[in-house]
């Protein structure tokens, strides 16, 4: 049984454990679509109802793939898209708007790609350096009323931003990246989410891949983005690699893959978290992390061996990181 939490203060109580289906269309190599419906299909089986998308995530493809799974049995899936990074189709390049009359136009896109009627949550995805978030939320708030989205999110936003936002519409959830590789957000984020009683959804709680063990240079393919990414080039990624065997120690006491200690990690923090995979037997791994109860001593040598600002790189490049407050 995945544990649940609640959205927000006035949201759905959900499964901790949701899906990031970015992968599925975009960044992380090759991609292959009857491949990935099996993934959805079987998360929902196992019964994942968080299911993570974007609109910019291989230019719309991945809200299409998503309304296929919705039409063919997916129907009480709980949706998160976001908006607000604009990009050309194929470009790493972006810009970030979070223009009342993008937002419109945007929702009206994901509403229309995704099949749906209203989205279940829908995110700021980056924030527009110089435009207050009030501006924004006074947009998204008229969306609410309009029965277009039920719920706002915000992504990689400051504890300040927060507030602020906060204080026009109740926020539902705050993502950002979150994981034994990536802490920032224990210094001030998560306590705000706390405090406004807001959900907090961990992205890329495997460090993109880094915490499974599984993955080296060689393994990426050529156009996989992750190769331009500071973590993972060169030097970087075998500092980064070698400091796995911890969690690789550990995983071997529960009988348990290092993706499996890296979830129950996150897990045991009490936030949401939305690991993503191409792959059936990937899913049912991350899904039976759910059933590895790490003791009070192993969270503590876990959190001590992997301390904040411990791994070498920034996680992103200078054009990834636009619209990152956090
Ligand atoms: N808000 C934002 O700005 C933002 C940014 C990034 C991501 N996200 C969301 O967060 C979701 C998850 O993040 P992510 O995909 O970047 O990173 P992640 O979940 O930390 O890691 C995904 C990588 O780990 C691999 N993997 C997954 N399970 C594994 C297992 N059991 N054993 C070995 N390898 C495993 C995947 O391989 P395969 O792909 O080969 O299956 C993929 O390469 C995304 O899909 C997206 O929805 C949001």
């Amino acid at each position: 049984m995945i544990p649940t939490l609640p959205l927000g203060t006035d949201g759905p109580q959900l499964p901790a454990l949701g899906l990031g289906c970015m992968g599925m269309s975009e960044f992380y190599g090759e991609t292959d679509d009857a491949q990935s419906l099996a993934v959805l299909a079987r998360a929902h089986e196992l019964g994942v109802r968080m299911f993570d998308t974007a609109d910019m995530y291989g230019n719309g493809h991945n809200e299409e793939l998503l309304a296929r799974f919705l039409k063919e049995g997916g129907r009480d899936a709980f949706i998160a898209t976001k908006f607000g990074v604009r990009r050309a189709p194929g470009e790493y390049a972006r810009s970030i708007d979070n223009s009342p009359d993008y937002i419109r136009q945007a929702c009206d896109a994901s509403l229309r790609r995704l099949g749906r009627e209203r989205i279940d949550l829908y995110y700021v995805h980056r924030i527009e350096a110089g435009r207050p978030i009030e501006e924004a939320m006074g947009a998204l708030a008229d969306l609410v009323r309009a029965g277009k989205i039920a719920h706002i999110g915000l992504s990689e936003v400051s504890a300040d931003t927060l507030r602020r936002a906060h204080a026009v519409h109740p926020v539902a959830a705050v993502q950002s990246e979150y994981s034994l590789t990536t802490r920032d957000m224990e210094a001030e984020v998560m306590p705000a989410c706390r405090e406004l009683g807001v959900a907090f959804v961990a992205y890329s709680p495997l460090g993109r891949g880094l915490l499974s063990g599984a993955l080296d240079g060689e393994s990426l393919d050529k156009d996989d983005a992750r190769r331009n990414f500071p973590r993972f080039a060169g030097n970087a990624l075998d500092a980064n690699l070698a400091r796995i065997d911890r969690l690789r120690a550990i995983a071997t006491k529960y009988d348990a893959t290092p993706s499996q200690i890296a979830l129950a990690w996150v897990l045991a923090k009490g936030v949401f978290a939305i690991p993503g995979t191409k792959r059936v037997t990937y899913l049912e791994q991350n899904m039976a992390a759910t059933d590895v109860h790490l003791t009070a001593d192993d969270l503590a040598e876990l959190d001590r061996a992997y301390a904040p600002g411990s791994f070498t790189g920034d996680r992103y490049t200078a054009e990834g990181m636009k619209g990152i407050e956090a």
